[in-house]
């Protein structure tokens, strides 16, 4: 008799594993997630807000810093916020696949023509911090850099 019961409860919790994988799949199927932000590379420079790539304040130690890549640069290329300033940093490319590394931190992201990264970082030293491209993107690839000065 105890066999019967955990026999149906086997049962049941392998079906409950099918359910939950077969909507899993069809909820991620119904709606792939990048596909929300991608956009026409092309079009970058016209699509908000990388149409003014730049640092935006939301409130008191609270950025967002729109970024766009381009061979071999980021625009924008200085950013400057105070200490204690938590940054979202949202990048997208204009070409080809760049990197972005913000040398001290753990950000470090794919730049991807088309869609949008993003990482968050919370700046608690004062310094100029180096955002590099780490992602070999042609002859200029080493020359591709930017700075954000925290103070
Ligand atoms: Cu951009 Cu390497």
């Amino acid at each position: 008799r105890a066999e019967k019961i955990w026999l149906t409860v086997g049962l049941l919790t392998m079906f409950a594993f099918a359910v939950v994988l077969g909507v899993f799949a069809f909820v991620m199927g119904a709606q792939p997630p990048s596909d929300a932000q991608a956009m026409d590379p092309t079009k970058v420079s016209q699509t908000p807000p990388f149409n003014q790539p730049g640092l935006k304040k939301l409130g008191p130690n609270n950025y967002v810093a729109d970024m766009t890549a381009f061979v071999f640069s980021f625009a924008p290329n200085r950013l400057e916020v105070p200490v204690g300033s938590t940054v979202t940093f949202n990048v997208t490319s204009k070409d080809v696949v760049h990197g972005f590394e913000l040398v001290g931190t753990n950000v470090n992201m794919m730049v991807v023509p088309g869609l949008v990264n993003s990482a968050t970082h919370t700046f608690t030293q004062p310094g100029d911090y180096l955002i590099l491209c780490n992602e070999y993107c042609g002859t200029g690839h080493q020359l591709m850099a930017a700075h954000l000065i925290v103070k």
